[in-house]
């Protein structure tokens, strides 16, 4: 008999039990689930609305089916269709017909809402301390190559040589902005549903904020229709976690392309890459790959969350059963992802020389020479055409720049001199870029600096919110 078969007169069809059942996937859920019904009986005892034993019972029950569940030693099913039942199932198993007490006052359609929020905050709290350990690992070698310099890209065309260090810093202020989307949405999570009830709140004499209290959440969902059927917070987190595995995929592309022989502007690591099962010689950017690969499915639970829910009316309805795997799914491929990136860029190998050898090669100090003859009060727009003479005749005779006698210049213009070698060579190239955010060194280290301040900020908020979300053990 199913626990709310009391008005029906035949068993559910066996496949109606298969197709409803969510216990395969929100068993996930199974700690918290129990964290919030131990808040629950609590409140239900101090409001007196069971007795202070019958809850004490209860709770001791709750206990050991946390336990068993946590060993694998209960039994699950499908015929209990989801999580909720099944505790609620195994409860009374072990305590008797008092454990039937539990769920007064309280709806499946709030419990749900209050368990996606518990697992999606403590998943939060990790996401960001993994996201931390990505930028210092991105920071670790920004700090090694403070002298290394490489091309910088337009267009994917060499454009103007930049620090390899300020490169990396570009990657740690996106992870940055990804750590603050969630700590920001956190607040929008951390509030309480439980009490609303089916839709409607309950007629009993409970106490919403005293439970909110117990799990530490900021307060509670005021509105009981918008707190069953809100889920707003988990297609804010999709968001979120699309626009990181993005910027993932985009740092994996350039992984991918600076290891080809083409680039070779880095070594990854043989314990972070894998070989072909034909071609002896290979040595394959596999994680950098996956990961870029994985972004689709992220950007999938994303359209999916939004189109599932767009046509709901309000409050509850079985539709959003769906919000589940996806939410599960993207939070495990983030994890996944960070944990494995943040060792592989550390143990990355930086070919400073042949990034070097690049920059000699191109003619990414055009525009040097150009703010040169500015500098002698040549119009910029005239500068520009007199150096793209300069480059058009290089490239004729097969040489760049610095390959330039004295004389060639001047064949372009009378403004050059000899102090032409040291302005166009690619040190000071870089260290000319000395303006707030540029690639000069200086300046790059003062975004080491900053970064890293508010790094030791982020981490003080992991250590803070760590342990607030941490009531699984109370
Ligand atoms: N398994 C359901 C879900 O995940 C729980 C809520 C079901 N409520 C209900 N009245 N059927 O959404």
């Amino acid at each position: 008999m199913k626990l709310w078969g009391g008005r029906f007169t035949k068993p559910t069809n066996e496949l109606v039990d298969e197709y409803t059942a969510s216990i395969s996937f929100d068993q996930k859920l199974a700690q918290y689930d129990i964290q919030g019904s131990l808040a629950h009986v609590e409140m239900l005892a101090k409001c007196e609305i069971i007795p202070r034993e019958d809850a004490e019972t209860i709770k001791k029950g709750l206990k050991v089916v946390a336990e068993k569940i946590a060993a694998g030693e209960a039994e699950l099913t499908e015929a209990n269709e989801d999580i909720h039942m099944n505790v609620e199932k195994l409860l009374i198993d072990e305590v008797g017909a008092v454990g039937g007490k539990l769920h007064t006052g309280r709806s499946r359609n709030d419990q749900v809402a209050l368990d996606m929020r518990l697992y999606l905050r403590d998943s939060i709290v990790t996401l960001v301390e993994l996201l931390t350990k990505l930028q210092e690992a991105l920071m670790e070698q920004a700090n090694q190559n403070l002298d290394t310099i490489l091309p910088g890209y337009t267009h994917l065309q060499r454009a103007q040589p930049v620090l390899f260090a300020h490169h990396m810093m570009a990657y740690v202020s996106m992870f940055e902005r990804d750590t603050e989307r969630l700590k920001d949405s956190f607040k929008r999570v951390n509030r309480s549903p439980l009490g609303a009830g089916a839709l409607a709140g309950t007629t009993f004499p409970i106490d919403r904020h005293f439970v909110a209290e117990q799990l530490n959440f900021d307060g509670v969902v005021e509105n009981s229709l918008d707190a069953v059927s809100d889920r707003d917070f988990v297609v804010e987190f999709l968001a979120n976690a699309s626009l990181t595995i993005m910027h993932m995929s985009r740092l994996s592309e350039e992984l991918v392309q600076w290891s080809s022989a083409e680039f070779n502007f880095v070594e990854l690591d043989d314990a972070f890459c894998t070989g072909s099962s034909m071609m002896p010689q290979k040595k394959n950017p596999d994680v950098a790959e996956l990961v870029r690969g994985k972004s689709g499915r992220v950007y999938g639970h994303l359209i999916g969350m939004l189109t599932t829910l767009k046509g709901l009316p309000i409050a509850y309805n079985k539709d959003m059963q769906e919000d589940k795997e996806g939410m599960f799914d993207t939070v495990e491929t983030l994890k996944g992802a960070l944990a494995l990136f943040a060792p592989m860029i550390s143990t990355m190998e930086v070919k400073k020389d042949n990034m070097y050898a690049a920059v000699a090669e191109d003619f990414s100090n055009a525009t040097d020479l150009a703010d040169y003859l500015v500098n002698k009060d040549l119009p910029f727009r005239e500068a520009h055409a007199v150096v793209g003479q300069v480059v058009l005749h290089c490239i004729n005779k097969n040489k760049y720049l610095l390959d330039l006698t004295l004389e060639e210049f001047k064949n372009f213009s009378e403004l050059i001199e000899d102090d032409i070698y040291h302005v166009l060579s690619p040190e000071t190239v870089v260290n000319a870029r000395d303006v707030a955010g540029g690639t000069a060194k200086n300046r790059v280290e003062e975004q080491i600096e900053l970064a890293s301040s508010r790094l030791d900020i982020s981490k003080k908020w992991i250590k803070e919110f760590a342990e607030k979300v941490n009531v699984l053990t109370k």
